[in-house]
């Protein structure tokens, strides 16, 4: 008689937990949204998906009885949690982008592998008892064809950012990806017609069905260009989380299924904040050829100018506004924390400064702001691209450090120019413009840079991170 009381106790624990763990996924996703509570949201959300863990294994019962294997359940999250530590804590800043991909295949993985052990289960004890099985089956085969895709498709993305794989485009490979899918929405249909009266016959079909979304993961990511890479992996985060959604309604777990709809929804939407930011449609991504690739070289008019770093030091010294643009080769430089003593010297000499923030600067949404919030510079100083071009016709000197795309004019005058309409900051406004880069090399569209030619413009050749010490010393010395 006691044991339906506890079971209730435990049950209802278990779903109070599951709620506050969905409220601390939600508040920690809208703390993501700002540099100085992202940190706590990340710990937010961790905490809400370790609550959620724990609570599952102490108190979900099914039929009456608590979940078993608990030491093979431990041991592998003491495994996966390891080996996700030591990971993480060794990757660097420029490698974030590969580690996302790993983490969110991982994810795509372990959706697929829910599918696969369920389908025979769900076949068996569901249809017999309900009618409502055909639900479950069709949340088991899109959690299957999603996580499947997310997962093979990451693990490319991984392979690609990582240098491990390169870019393959033939033409028919978007007829060949529009037939597997078409094949896996067929399997579809058919299992959902057929389960009820062969189910255990239908179970090969699953691992048919997992291995033609594997090889459509692949193709999917094999032809898509390093610069889209970004764009890709947050589509990918999304599928897996629509992937873990469907686990959460077949397990009617109210934790998983909120923490699949967030990054679904979230992935979603940061795919089209980064395809407005520059300027291009999801298709054009996925089917367009884009960074790498693209070789429209522009017939360049004017010279190069150089400038010293002494001249530099004196014309950045009695300036009264400075904006520095920052982009990928300040993070490759790891040039964050010389970035932020330059601006914090000039501003001991008066002069007002502040870090023009492109939305797609770097190669991660986000990235310069956490470069830069790495080197403690005060989030009041960060301003949006949007936001500061209107002030560049009064800014004395604009400084880019190791960007080059997010400056480009070629966005507004070139319209055979791949990154045409993308919105830019507008750095040939300003009085003067510093340009701290290595040599000529391009930037991730591939393409000339007339900004470089500006009459305007001075280029400060060299390492950001060499270069900027070099202009920390004579700026000391003034
Ligand atoms: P890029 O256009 O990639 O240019 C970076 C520049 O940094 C290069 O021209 C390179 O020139 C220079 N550089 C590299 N290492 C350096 C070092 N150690 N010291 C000094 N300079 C160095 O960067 P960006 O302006 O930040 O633009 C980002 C690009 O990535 C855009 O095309 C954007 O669309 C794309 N993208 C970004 C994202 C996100 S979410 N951030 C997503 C998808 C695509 P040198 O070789 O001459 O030094």
């Amino acid at each position: 008689m006691n044991q339906p009381a506890n079971l209730q106790t435990g049950i209802s624990v278990l779903e109070i937990t599951y709620v506050i763990a969905s409220v601390l996924f939600i508040s920690g996703l809208k703390m993501l949204s700002h540099p100085l509570t992202a940190r706590r949201g990340n710990s937010f959300a961790a905490i809400g998906m370790g609550m959620a863990v724990i609570a599952t294994i102490l108190f979900h019962h099914k039929d009456g009885k608590p979940i078993g294997n608990v030491g093979l359940i431990l041991f592998a999250i003491g495994i996966g949690s390891v080996i996700g530590w030591f990971i993480a804590k060794r990757v660097k800043m420029t490698a974030m982008p590969q580690l996302v991909s790993f983490f969110n295949g991982m994810g795509g993985a372990a959706a697929a592998l829910i599918s696969m052990i369920e389908f025979p289960h769900v076949s068996q004890d569901l249809i017999a008892k309900s009618g409502m099985a055909n639900g479950h089956v069709l949340a088991i085969l899109l959690g299957l064809m999603i996580g499947s895709i997310s997962w093979a498709g990451s693990m490319i993305a991984f392979g690609k950012l990582d240098g491990r794989i390169g870019d393959m485009r033939i033409k028919a490979m978007k007829y060949v990806n529009l037939s597997l899918l078409a094949l896996l929405v067929g399997f579809i249909v058919f299992i959902m017609t057929r389960h009820v009266q062969a189910s255990s016959e239908l179970t090969p079909l699953i691992y048919i069905m997992f291995a033609i979304s594997v090889i459509y993961g692949i193709l999917f990511v094999m032809p898509i260009g390093g610069a889209d890479m970004p764009v890709v992996i947050s589509l990918l985060n999304s599928f897996t989380g629509v992937a873990a959604a469907m686990g959460g309604f077949l397990y009617s777990n109210q934790a998983m299924l909120t923490g699949g709809i967030l990054v679904g929804s979230a992935g979603t939407i940061l795919t089209i904040l980064m395809c407005r930011a520059m300027n291009r449609s999801l298709l054009n991504v996925i089917v367009g050829v884009f960074g790498g690739g693209a070789k429209t070289d522009t017939a360049v008019a004017g010279s190069i100018k150089e400038i010293s770093i002494s001249d530099a030091a004196i014309l950045l010294s009695y300036s009264k506004k400075v904006v520095i643009v920052p982009g990928y080769g300040l993070a490759v430089a790891q040039a964050q924390h010389l970035c932020h003593e330059l601006d914090k010297l000039l501003e001991e000499k008066g002069v007002e400064v502040k870090y023009a923030i492109h939305p797609v600067a770097g190669r991660m949404p986000g990235h310069m702001n956490v470069l830069l919030a790495e080197a403690d510079v005060p989030y009041e100083q960060l301003i949006e691209s949007d936001e500061i071009n209107p002030d560049l016709p009064n800014t004395d000197v604009l400084i880019v450090i190791g960007a080059n795309d997010v400056v480009n004019p070629a966005a507004e005058d070139d319209p055979s120019s791949p990154i045409y309409g993308m919105p830019i900051i507008k750095a040939r406004d300003a009085k003067n413009i510093i340009v701290m880069k290595r040599g000529m090399g391009k930037g991730y569209a591939a393409i000339e840079n007339m900004l470089f030619y500006n009459d305007k413009t001075r280029m400060l050749f060299g390492d950001a991170k060499s270069t900027l010490q070099n202009l920390v010393n004579e700026v000391k010395s003034l």
